[in-house]
């Protein structure tokens, strides 16, 4: 979800290249293809090759476009409370393109075909929604909790959490 969320933010991100969107798109169509069958069978090693593909296809549009705000708010909560990255990018990632479907909705509408949803006849703003959809969908399947509150994140914790957030280099190339 790590590898998903990096494929992600790097092609919605104002720093994205026609370079950077080949190597995500294809990063997440791998993701969606094999991420469920490398978790349920680790022993699978066709899923985990193409995971460990995904992911360095993933790396290099990250590491070329920059991330967003969802790295930007994971990591105040792996440094806070000491909670495991990818989990943390997986519960914000569906929140955090929520926020950015209203500059960003044609970008998310090509994350949710490269999950796999038809998005034909769909508007952009459709095509989004449907990619938030498949993304809590795979979270779903691979065994992510649904929310912070389950990870122990408290209210009180927020606006210390928030103000960091604002500080992290990640948020400077989310879309908003
Ligand atoms: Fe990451």
């Amino acid at each position: 979800m790590d590898a998903l969320t990096h494929a992600i933010e790097a092609y919605v991100s104002t720093a994205a290249t026609p370079i950077t969107d080949a190597v995500a798109i294809k990063a997440i169509e791998l993701i969606e293809q094999y991420l469920r069958i490398a978790v349920k069978d680790g022993t699978n090693i066709e899923a985990r090759e193409q995971m460990a593909y995904a992911q360095f296809m993933a790396g290099m549009a990250f590491n070329n476009a920059s991330l967003g705000y969802v790295h930007a708010m994971a990591h105040q909560l792996g440094g806070f409370y000491d909670l495991p990255h990818g989990v943390c990018n997986a519960v914000l990632l569906p929140h955090v393109q929520r926020f950015n479907v209203k500059v960003a909705p044609q970008r998310l509408a090509d994350v949710a075909k490269a999950m796999g949803v038809n998005i034909k006849g769909l508007s952009a703003e459709e095509g989004a929604n449907a990619a938030l959809g498949a993304i809590v969908q795979l979270s779903k399947d691979v065994g992510i909790p649904d929310g912070l509150a389950q990870l122990g994140v408290k209210e009180c914790d927020f606006s210390i959490l928030a103000e960091n957030a604002l500080k992290d280099v990640c948020g400077f190339t989310n879309p908003i």
